[in-house]
């Protein structure tokens, strides 16, 4: 396999224990610009983990982030996003009072990292800037067809539609990279297509993608490489047919449901 394009998401050598419980042991995984990577295991192999040390929500207990050609490793969520780096959640958790357009408007950052909507009307062009994310926060549910929805509260939504909304969120930050954890889980079958439709249109745009998935059909419709991991380490890579074949990946899934 070709080596992939310049690394827009460079982690090396990741290690995170909680409390003496290793959840990733050694994890190595670079994303390219314009890839769509898929990255599988069984539950407990340390995905969500390796995603929250990526975003920034967690710090390593060792290794390193590159994002960007920049180590971030030390840098704060809010500081990655602004470096290109979107995630969405295993379980979404908007805020279910907020209407939908709100919970996009949320998503939206000003130039130097601070969230536009935190210091609202302090100055004039502020409110520049608002119309702006609002025009723009339109366009992106009309994007995950969510458009007829702005004006309700976020807890009308079903869990696909949850999933949409966040999509919409991440999107209004401009990411470079996308990680997305589980997009599919407990979607029902339409809203599932649209949600492929939608990761294969960003894609195209050119954003690189990480996608956290156990629906297989998914990854191998959407990925190119995959990327397997058991117990906090890698344990195979390749493309789906060649990871899903793969005796040790199948044994971790077994290992793991037993
Ligand atoms: N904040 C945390 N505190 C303690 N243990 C955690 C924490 N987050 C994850 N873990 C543990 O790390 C391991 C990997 O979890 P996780 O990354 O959620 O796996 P996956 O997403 O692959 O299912 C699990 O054993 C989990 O219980
Ligand atoms: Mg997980």
């Amino acid at each position: 396999m070709a080596e992939p394009a310049r690394a827009v998401i460079d982690a090396r050598e990741l290690v995170k224990s909680f409390q003496g419980n290793v959840a990733v042991g050694g994890m190595s995984l670079r994303l390219g610009e314009g890839e769509m990577v898929g990255l599988i295991g069984p539950n407990g192999a340390g995905k969500t983990t390796l995603f929250n040390l990526i975003a920034g929500s967690l710090k390593p207990t060792s290794g390193e982030i590159w994002i960007g050609g920049r180590e971030v490793s030390q840098e704060s969520p809010e500081r990655r996003i602004g470096r290109g780096v979107g995630r969405t959640f295993q379980i979404p958790k908007p805020f279910l009072e907020m209407t939908v357009l709100e919970n996009v408007l949320v998503g939206a950052q000003a130039r130097d990292g601070e969230r536009l909507f935190a210091n609202f009307l302090r100055f004039g062009h502020v409110r520049q800037q608002e119309r702006l994310a609002i025009e723009k926060a339109r366009a992106l549910l009309e994007f995950v067809t969510l458009s007829g929805l702005e004006g309700q509260p976020a807890k009308v939504l079903s869990g696909g539609q949850r999933k949409l909304l966040e999509l919409a969120r991440i999107l209004m930050a401009d990411p470079q990279a996308i990680l997305l954890d589980e997009p599919a889980a407990g979607v029902n079958p339409a809203l599932l297509e649209t949600i492929m439709e939608r990761v294969l249109d960003l894609n195209t745009q050119g954003k690189s993608i990480l996608l956290i998935e156990h629906n297989m059909d998914m990854v191998s419709r959407l990925c190119t490489r995959v990327v397997a991991m058991a117990l906090g380490k890698p344990l195979a890579e390749g493309t789906p047919a060649d990871v899903a074949s793969n005796p040790d990946v199948i044994e971790a899934y077994l290992g793991a449901a037993a």
